[in-house]
C-alpha cells in the first residue's frame, strides 16, 4: 500500500491576525487537488490564530495543527494548552520536540514522551521531530542521536498508535540556515528512522510510519526530497509563510505522489 504524504507548515511565531487569515485563505484555495492526490496539507499557526484560522479552514481539506502541547488535560499551569483544548478548537496535529524547543527551550526527552502520550490520547496526530546537530553529524552520532530520540520520545507508544505518529527528520544544521540535507542524506536518515521504528515499536509488518523531512524546504529542492523513497513529505518552516513559495512546495508533493 503506497503511505500517502503529508506538507505540514510551521508558521512559528510569524504572522498577524490578519496576515494569518490571509494565509489560511490561500492556501486552501490554491491546494484544491491535494487531497485528491493523497496529499495531505497542514498548518501549523500560532496559539493566539488558531480559532480564526479554524474558522478560514471550515469545510476546507487543509487541517489545523498547533505548534506545542501541554501534557496534561487541565490544571493550574499558567500559560500553557492542553491537548484536549486543541482539540476543542479544531487541532487535528501538533508538533511535539522540536529542535527550537528541545535546544532553545531545553526540552528533554522525559517531558517530550509525556506530551506525546497527553496529545495521542486526545486523539491528535503527533508530529514527532528528531535531528541531529551539525557537531553531533560531523562526530558521526547522527543514527545514534535518532535512536536515542524515537527511543525516549516514543518511549510506551504502542504499535497500533503508530498510526497517529508522523515523524519529521530535522537536521538541526538545515533548519532556517538556507542549508538543506541532500536528498542522499535526507534518504539515509529516513531509511534509518522507518527501521528503527519498526524494529523497536511495532511488528515489522504492521508499522509504516510517515517520516516527514523538515529543514530549508523550498520550492527548489522539494520535489528531489520528495522523489526519494523514504521521504513521505514535508515540515517546512520559512516558505511556509508566502502561498507562493508553500503552494509549489504542496504541488511537489502531488507530483511525487503520482
Ligand atoms: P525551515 O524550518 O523550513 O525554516 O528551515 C523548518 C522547521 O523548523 O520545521
Amino acid at each position: 500500500m503506497t503511505r500517502k504524504r503529508i506538507v505540514a507548515g510551521n508558521w512559528k511565531m510569524f504572522t498577524n491576525h490578519k496576515t494569518a487569515r490571509e494565509l489560511a485563505s490561500a492556501i486552501s484555495e490554491g491546494s484544491r487537488d491535494a487531497a485528491a492526490a493523497g496529499v495531505e496539507v497542514v498548518i501549523c499557526p500560532p496559539f493566539p490564530w488558531l480559532g480564526l484560522v479554524a474558522e478560514c479552514l471550515y469545510q476546507s481539506h487543509v487541517k489545523l495543527g498547533a505548534q506545542n502541547v501541554y501534557p496534561a488535560d487541565e490544571g493550574a499551569f499558567t500559560g500553557e494548552v492542553s491537548p484536549t483544548m486543541l482539540r476543542d478548537i479544531g487541532c487535528r496535529y501538533v508538533i511535539i520536540g522540536h529542535s527550537e524547543r528541545r535546544h532553545g527551550l531545553d526540552e528533554r526527552d522525559d517531558f517530550i514522551n509525556r506530551k506525546v502520550h497527553a496529545s495521542l490520547n486526545a486523539g491528535l496526530t503527533v508530529i514527532f521531530c528528531v535531528g541531529e546537530t551539525l557537531e553531533e553529524r560531523e562526530l558521526d552520532l547522527t543514527e545514534s542521536i535518532l535512536n536515542q530520540q524515537i527511543l525516549r520520545g516514543l518511549r510506551g507508544v504502542q504499535p497500533h498508535q503508530l498510526k497517529d505518529v508522523v515523524v519529521a527528520y530535522e537536521p538541526v544544521w538545515a533548519i532556517g540556515t538556507g542549508q538543506t540535507a541532500s536528498p542522499e542524506q535526507a534518504q539515509s536518515a529516513h531509511a534509518f528512522i522507518r527501521q528503527r521504528i519498526r524494529r523497536h515499536l511495532g511488528s515489522e509488518a504492521d508499522v509504516d510510519p510517515l517520516i516527514l523531512y523538515g529543514g530549508s524546504v523550498k520550492p527548489d529542492n522539494a520535489s528531489a526530497l520528495m522523489s526519494q523513497p523514504d521521504v513521505d513529505g514535508a515540515l517546512v518552516g520559512g516558505a511556509s509563510l508566502k502561498a507562493e513559495t508553500f503552494l509549489p512546495i504542496i504541488h511537489a508533493a502531488i507530483t511525487a505522489a503520482r
